[in-house]
């Protein structure tokens, strides 16, 4: 397929701004030659300001993790995507299975967030993935399905052009076992079926990555699936050396 490759780390709850800024030094050293994907750090919100002093105009996007629904007013504790602009993000996760889990997140506030995040112009990274029961009572295709059409639904073609996709098996997340390259492939092929019921043949153009135990040993084999464009990262983006080696083998 000719879509461009994604890999995206998700530091997830780790770093402080001195850590990242070190992390951001280093990091683009290793990458800076990188052209045949595009590479994104989402970070924790506190060292967003600090990731773009440091890669603002350089081949690393900054993303953030979560986002609110609303443009403004008294929501305590949120992040608006103006305020995500204004740090120089360009991408944002979007029901991650963590805050689904943990926090509650609906597919309706879901759906809610990635409307938002396009409408501000920032691409969204929308997380789908079953847990291991139904992925044994053989609903993990029809329970993500279900997610990506009520993430998506009521969006316009354009605005569908704009999505990124992870397919992020609950039961493969930082328990180092990884989906096998053809059960990723056999959900991304899924989850592009369904695209393609929303958007017609721009479904195409959608990346859809793979997250879920991901590291620098496996990734090269993720990448020859046909509908698996790139990954979602979160241990091994962790460290900045070995993520860049595991973004040169998915190259
Ligand atoms: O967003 C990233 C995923 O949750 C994967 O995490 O690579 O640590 O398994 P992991």
């Amino acid at each position: 397929a000719n879509r461009r490759p994604v890999i995206a780390g998700n530091w997830k709850m780790f770093k402080t701004v001195s850590e990242a800024e070190d992390y951001a030094v280093k990091f683009l050293d290793e990458v800076k030659d990188v052209t045949d994907l595009d590479i994104v750090l989402c970070a924790p919100f506190t060292a967003l300001h600090a990731l773009k002093n440091e890669l603002e105009e350089s081949i690393v996007h900054i993303g953030a993790q979560n986002m609110a629904w609303a443009d403004q007013g008294a929501y305590t504790g949120e992040i608006s995507a103006q305020m995500l602009l204004d740090v120089a993000c360009t991408y944002v996760i979007i029901g991650h299975s963590e805050r689904r889990e943990m926090f509650g997140e609906t597919d309706q506030e879901i759906a809610k967030k990635v409307q938002q995040a396009i409408a501000v112009g920032l691409t969204p990274i929308l997380c789908c993935g079953e847990n291991l029961n139904l992925r044994e009572e053989g609903q993990a295709v029809e329970r993500v399905q279900g997610q990506v059409s009520r993430a998506l639904s009521g969006l316009s073609i354009e605005d569908l052009s704009r999505i990124i996709v992870a397919y992020e098996p609950i039961w493969a997340i930082g328990t180092g076992k990884t989906a096998s390259s053809q059960d990723a492939q056999e959900m991304c092929a899924a989850i592009r079926a369904t695209l393609t019921e929303l958007m017609g043949p721009t479904a195409e153009k959608v990346p859809i990555l793979y997250g879920g135990s991901v590291k620098a040993e496996n990734i090269g084999e993720l990448m020859k699936e046909p509908d698996v464009d790139g990954a979602l990262v979160g241990g091994a983006s962790l460290d900045p050396l070995s993520f860049a080696k595991l973004i040169k083998n998915a190259g």
